[in-house]
């Protein structure tokens, strides 16, 4: 019944829909970062206003070396749950590595996602990735073209194993482009609530102010934090190879047989599957 009206008001009035989508959201997920301590706070206030914050020599040179050496290690002997996209990616890797596992595991990143989502989050698994050049020709980086990963509200830890320069496939994004979602609408002709763009609609934007194209580069063991339902994507690799990895925090009644299926090989889809069912 519910569904019926809401397409009815869909067909009508895309405008209202997303309205009322939004809406339900922000009443659903309140944002309280009132007992955080006032550096997490201050990071938090700044994923808010900007949708990301860089945060360098989050791990040290030798911890990154241990998990890029891991990497490389399942790749040759976990082909099982390898997935080739752009890069090459293996969705669980906490479960085959204890060095990525202190990444998964990570107290800080967990408290502020959860907190950043405004209801019970866990991260599900890390995403093991090396990226490297696909030919001059290739289209897309790591992640695929321009995007946001949720309409709504999304939080995510990424850290750069190797140094990213502007040549092997940095993250980029576009400034504040999660909170402006009706702003860049207009100016790029965007349909209501669209999550995946041709790159001349984010040129639209770009070419509005140049200035809110960030490319993300950092030294090995930069810490990217970021909602994801800014613009963004990894800039095809040039030359060169990127390892990272991203935590992929989900709210947990979003945790279900889909998802898994979704992100299908999981190294332990029992394990994520039961992370619904904890306190
Ligand atoms: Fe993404």
């Amino acid at each position: 019944m519910f569904r019926k009206i809401a397409k009815k008001i869909l067909t009508k009035s895309p405008k209202a829909y997303t309205a009322i989508h939004n809406n339900n959201f922000e009443r659903t997920h309140k944002q309280d970062f009132s007992k955080l301590d006032k550096k997490s706070m201050d990071i938090l206030l700044e994923v808010k206003k900007n949708g990301y914050v860089v945060i360098s020599n989050f791990f040290n040179k030798e911890q990154c070396q241990k998990c890029i050496d891991d990497i490389d290690d399942m790749f040759k002997n976990n082909k099982e749950f390898v997935q080739k996209q752009e890069d090459l990616r293996i969705f669980g890797a906490e479960e085959l590595s204890e060095n990525i596992k202190t990444f998964f595991d990570h107290s800080l990143l967990n408290k502020l996602a959860e907190t950043y989502n405004g209801v019970p989050t866990c991260c599900a698994f890390t995403l093991a990735g090396r990226i490297e050049t696909l030919g001059k020709d290739a289209q897309y980086g790591s992640g695929g073209p321009w995007h946001r990963d949720s309409y709504f509200r999304q939080f995510k830890s990424m850290i750069y194993l190797n140094d990213v320069d502007e040549n092997n496939g940095p993250f980029q994004l576009i400034h504040q482009s999660h909170e402006t979602k009706d702003h860049d609408r207009k100016i790029a002709e965007l349909e209501h609530m669209q999550s995946s763009f041709l790159q001349e609609k984010v040129d639209k934007i770009i070419k509005n102010n140049s200035n809110r194209l960030k490319t993300l580069t950092g030294k090995a063991g930069t810490l990217v934090l970021v909602d994801t339902s800014i613009i963004h994507r990894g800039i095809p690799v040039k030359n060169g190879i990127r390892y990272a990895l991203t935590n992929y925090f989900f709210e947990k009644s979003q945790i279900n047989s889909h998802l898994i299926e979704h992100f299908s090989p999981l190294v332990s889809p029992e394990k994520v599957l039961n992370m619904s069912k904890t306190e």
